[in-house]
This record gives structure tokens, C-alpha cells and sequence, in this order.
């Protein structure tokens, strides 16, 4: 069976609390048990983790290498700044399909900048929770081709 883990970054543990102006009332644990049912209906086991400590990220993604068949990683601020996020993605040889819940590129300049698309297999931004399920397909599809 696919297996995909979905990494949430910095502050997403607070989603729902965290400006729901920007990020809506949609809790990180729902959005886990989400991506899970999603995975469930397109034949994929999903497993999430979420850090705020770039460490941490760094350590699942290289654990990734091998292991996994592809990575949903919403990076959270850590998109717009982290070299060794986006060394360790290309390190590991596992796609990956960057999200965001809100469209950055919409936003302010600074997080217009992706350190994470060079490596990634393609971005989905803007959805708000949807774009797991999203992103959940994307990969899976691009996996399919793979194949
Ligand atoms: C985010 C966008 C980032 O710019 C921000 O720092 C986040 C969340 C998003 O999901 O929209 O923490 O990744």
C-alpha cells in the first residue's frame, strides 16, 4: 500500500486558534484525521506528524528516504527561510508536494519565497484545509505515473 506521511511545521499545531481570519477554525487534529480518510479512500496510508522544531522536520524527511513513497509537508513559516529543509528534501529522493492553507503568494512579499518548490513535485496553496486532500491526490496521482 502507498505510503505517504503528511508533515504540518511551525505553529500549525495552533490551527484553528491561530488567526482563523487567515488559517480558519479547522483543528490541526482535524485535519490529521482528514488526510487519513482521504488516504483510506484513494488506497494510501497516512501518517502525521507535525514539530515546530526544524530538527525534527529534518530528521522525518530523511527517514523518509526509502521508507516512505511520498511527503505532503506544509513547512509553515520555516518555507520562506530553511535551506536545509529544502537540502533535506533533496537529499532524501522522495517527492514531495508542498502546502499551504492560505495562498502566500497573495501575501506579503516575504513569504513569496519558496526554499521548498525547487525540490518539491508542485505546490498547492490557497484551499485552506481542502488542499490536504488536495495535495493527498496530487501525489498520489503523481505517483501512479511513476509506476
Ligand atoms: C502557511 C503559510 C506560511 O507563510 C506561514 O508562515 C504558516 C502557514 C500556510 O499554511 O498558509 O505558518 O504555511
Amino acid at each position: 500500500m502507498t505510503d505517504i506521511l503528511v508533515i504540518n511545521g511551525p505553529n500549525l499545531n495552533l490551527l484553528g486558534l491561530r488567526q482563523p481570519e487567515v488559517y480558519g477554525r479547522t483543528t490541526l487534529a482535524e485535519v490529521e484525521a482528514m488526510c487519513v480518510e482521504t488516504g483510506k479512500d484513494l488506497g494510501a496510508t497516512v501518517t502525521c506528524l507535525q514539530s515546530n522544531h526544524e530538527g525534527v522536520l529534518i530528521d522525518a524527511i530523511h527517514a523518509s528516504r526509502g521508507t516512505r513513497d511520498g511527503i505532503v509537508l506544509n513547512a509553515g513559516a520555516f518555507t520562506h527561510t530553511s535551506i536545509a529543509l529544502m537540502d533535506a528534501i533533496a537529499s532524501a529522493e522522495v517527492p514531495v508536494v508542498e502546502l499551504h492553507l492560505s495562498n502566500i503568494h497573495a501575501r506579503e512579499t516575504f513569504r513569496h519565497k519558496s526554499w521548498i518548490a525547487p525540490v518539491a513535485v508542485g505546490q498547492i496553496c490557497g484551499f485552506g484545509p481542502a488542499g490536504y486532500a488536495l495535495a493527498l491526490r496530487a501525489l498520489i496521482g503523481h505517483l501512479e505515473t511513476r509506476t
